[in-house]
């Protein structure tokens, strides 16, 4: 009988688990494929991985606006996906480690729940007073005729392409659409975004959006807004324009990036009957579902789906099934696009604060009046924009895009965290030179 069983060891899954085994639980964790799930096998790591090369290609045909010469840099993708398979290779190994020294069990193989204290694992039950399902979430498969088709890639299968492709479709003006979109961009592919929505990075600030949008198609990047793709037919996307005009193009590669499901299927849900719905499974904010003692966190519960949230809600479960004090609080949640130039956020948007009616002001700086970036960039743009409620001068919401800002964007979500004013954010000295003195800029302005 363990403490508790997680199934899953993705960064919800696994960060639990080495939690509880660290607090001296006896815990096993159920995985059916790698350590580390999406974001270190699929997501986030593999993606940053290929666009720092894709950067680094597109610094070395600009590299003479920084006094280096370099002659007719070239792309190498096989070697690239060497590169990425190694950094991930060392850190699944990592979570190897983390598990071992902390006392946890992997138990290989798919988890199904038997009883709200049962999990069956290749058919072979282990009984837990725990249960906590953090199985996240895979690409979405929308209606499209013709999606199953060879040319379309999701999310993962992009990570398998051996050639610089000629020309990529990309359905999905979102988080994974967007950071594509300048990957291949940057290795030399013509891409063409295609957004249903009028715009792009919904969820983000307006403006920040709009800024990006900005950069991205003076880039080059084609981006088509309220563009609803309506079939895939061999090579050729079928969508209807702004106009209602609709029209068929063709690409080497079509990427869905339409969205992430979470994964419920197979898991024994109905059987020891736990509340979910498509959109997952709905927990309170300390990861309780509606069964007692089996909990669930990360993208399988649909709320806000990103590593660094699945991690924080798995250690909150595992802290009060323990009877630690614990909760999950939303108002400081740091979110980044890693597209080129980076876009970096917390807290409420200024559309949010209009929506919830919350008396507001603003103040909006360049990214240039940080030294450091005009150092760091030639030719690029960027700001930061800082939201302040009224009359306290409390911060509510920080929005940057620039790169760097995701280095920097967690002292916005610190000083959100801790309840600060303006007033106490602006006595906060900041290192000279950095990116991030251009939030100390906007936080002086707006007082
Ligand atoms: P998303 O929901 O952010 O964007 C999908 C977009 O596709 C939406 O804007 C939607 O309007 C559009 N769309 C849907 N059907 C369409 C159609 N037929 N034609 C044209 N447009 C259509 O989903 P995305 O980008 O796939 O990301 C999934 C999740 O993964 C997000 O929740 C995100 O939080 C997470 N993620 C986070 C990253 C990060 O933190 N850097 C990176 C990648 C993903």
């Amino acid at each position: 009988m363990f403490d508790l069983i997680v199934i899953g060891a993705g960064p919800g899954g696994y960060e639990a688990a080495a939690h509880a085994g660290h607090l001296g639980k006896s815990v096993a964790i159920v995985e059916q494929a790698d350590l580390g799930g999406t974001c270190l096998n699929v997501g986030c790591i593999p993606a940053k991985t290929f666009l720092r090369s894709s950067r680094l290609f597109r610094e070395c045909r600009e590299a003479a606006a920084f006094g280096i010469l370099v002659e007719s840099p070239g792309f190498d993708l096989p070697a690239l996906v060497a590169r990425k398979d190694h950094v991930v290779g060392t850190l699944t190994r990592g979570v190897a480690a983390l598990l071992r020294s902390t006392g946890v069990e992997v138990l290989a193989g798919t988890g199904r729940l038997v009883d709200r204290n049962t999990v069956e694992v290749g058919g072979e039950r282990h009984e837990a007073t725990n249960i906590l399902i953090a199985t996240g979430a895979r690409p979405a498969v929308p209606p499209i005729p013709g999606i199953d088709g060879e040319r379309v890639l999701d999310s993962t299968a992009v990570f398998a392409i051996t050639a610089v492709p000629e020309r990529i479709a990309i359905i999905g003006g979102g988080y994974i659409g967007l950071e594509f979109a300048s990957f291949f961009h940057e290795i030399g592919t013509e891409v063409t975004v295609y957004e249903a929505l009028p715009r792009i990075a919904t969820g983000c600030d307006g403006d920040v959006a709009e800024e990006l949008l900005k950069i991205l198609r003076h880039a080059g990047i084609g981006i088509h807004l309220s563009c609803v793709v309506q079939g895939i037919e061999g090579d050729s996307v079928r969508y209807r324009d702004a106009e209602g005009a609709e029209h068929l193009a063709a690409a080497t590669y079509i990427v869905n990036a339409t969205g992430r499901t979470p994964v419920l299927s197979g898991l024994g849900l109905e059987e020891v009957g736990i509340d979910a719905t498509a959109r997952g499974i709905p927990v309170d904010d300390q990861g309780r579902t509606n069964v007692p003692n089996v909990w669930a966190c990360g993208d399988v519960t649909g709320q806000h789906m990103l590593a660094h949230v699945a991690a924080r809600a798995g250690i909150v479960a595992v802290n009060t099934m323990c009877g630690r004090r614990d909760r999950m609080r939303f108002d400081a949640i740091p979110a980044v696009i890693y597209s080129h130039p980076e876009v970096a956020m917390v807290g409420k948007t200024e559309e949010e604060l209009q929506a919830g009616a919350i008396p507001y002001r603003k103040a909006i700086v360049p990214m240039a009046v940080a030294g450091r970036f005009l150092v760091e960039h030639e030719n690029e743009t960027g700001l930061v924009k800082v939201l302040v409620g009224e009359p306290h001068g409390e911060i509510l919401g920080v929005h940057a895009i620039g790169d760097l800002s995701s280095e920097f964007i967690v002292a916005a979500a610190t000083m959100i965290e801790a309840e600060m004013t303006l007033a106490q954010a602006g006595e906060i000295i900041f290192p000279h030179p950095t990116v991030a003195e251009a939030l100390h800029a906007a936080i002086l302005k707006a007082q």
